[in-house]
């Protein structure tokens, strides 16, 4: 039985349909790269396995170790071992990183951590990810930078150690050092293994530095090709024109006239 099961995902958002048949399985110890271009459906699918409630799920059907994830509630799939890193990361006024992870890591253990445990935990994710010990006094991510919104981001995910890591361009925003901070971040967690990963990202530097074991490419909220390394090369080198020629399929999707109220008809 596979990790994560997606068969035929249908979704929509307000009323648009994002996602038009996704089917992907991923097993311990995979990596899946999944490239589209801007506004394809990546996020939209990380943000369905996650439990966003402003995604309808249409049709389709979702296991996580045999059990119906969609049934899930967020905290209940948190639990069961999923984590997202987003492309967005929120702001939480008022709750420091430190008192949101020691949340999280309860809510997902049986008995709390002890302080001591906790610090020392937090002591050496920091280190990893380079941020400052005192930054997780801070609300989170409340004036962070780019970078180190990405980096809160993966400090969260070596705290709390999930199973299977929705890690939603992890790379924008960031230096070329710390690029490579996140990328051994990520990569000692794959020394589990057990973990696996869904890594979206537009660059191939990243996936030089986090090597994936499938690649997948989504257009018009479908994926259209499987692949390997050869994939993520190739769009590198030519973009997504050739596209097209070799699988058919039109990237560029079709403008609705935008209606201006009563001022008329932009085409
Ligand atoms: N609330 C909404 N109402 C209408 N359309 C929406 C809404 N939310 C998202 N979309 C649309 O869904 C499409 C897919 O968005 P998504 O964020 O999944 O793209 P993406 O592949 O992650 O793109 P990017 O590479 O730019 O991050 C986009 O066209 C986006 O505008
Ligand atoms: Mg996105």
């Amino acid at each position: 039985m596979a990790k994560l099961s997606i068969k035929d995902l249908h979704v929509l958002v307000g009323n648009k349909k994002i996602l038009n048949g996704i089917n992907l399985e991923i097993n311990d110890g995979e990596v899946h790269a999944l490239l589209a271009p801007n506004g394809h459906g990546k996020s939209t699918l990380l943000a369905v396995l996650m439990g966003n409630p402003n995604y309808i799920v249409e049709k389709g059907e979702v296991l996580f170790n045999g059990v119906d994830l969609l049934k899930l509630s967020v905290d209940e799939r948190a639990k069961a071992g999923l984590f997202l890193a987003m492309q967005y990361p929120m702001t939480i006024p008022g709750v420091s990183v430190s008192d949101f992870l020691k949340s999280a890591i309860n809510a997902k253990s049986e008995k709390p951590i002890s302080l001591y445990k906790f610090i020392k935990t937090l002591e050496e994710a920091c280190q990893d990810v380079n941020l400052p010990l005192d930054m997780v006094h801070r609300p989170v991510n409340e004036g962070f930078s780019g970078g180190e919104k990405k980096r809160n981001e993966i400090l969260q995910m070596l705290v709390l150690k999930p199973s299977l890591a929705l890690l939603d361009e992890i790379d924008s925003g960031l230096d070329v050092d710390a690029i490579k901070i996140v990328a051994s971040a990520v990569n000692k967690l794959r020394e589990n293994p057990l973990f696996s990963a869904i890594l979206v990202s537009h660059y191939a530097r990243l996936f030089q530095l986090i090597t994936p074991t499938h690649v997948h490419i989504i257009i018009n909220g479908e994926i259209i090709a499987n692949g390997d390394f050869s994939l993520i090369e190739k769009i590198d080198k030519n973009g997504y024109d050739w596209i097209k020629a070799e699988y058919g399929v039109d990237i560029n999707k079709k403008v609705l006239p935008v209606s201006l109220e009563n001022c008329g008809v932009k085409r």
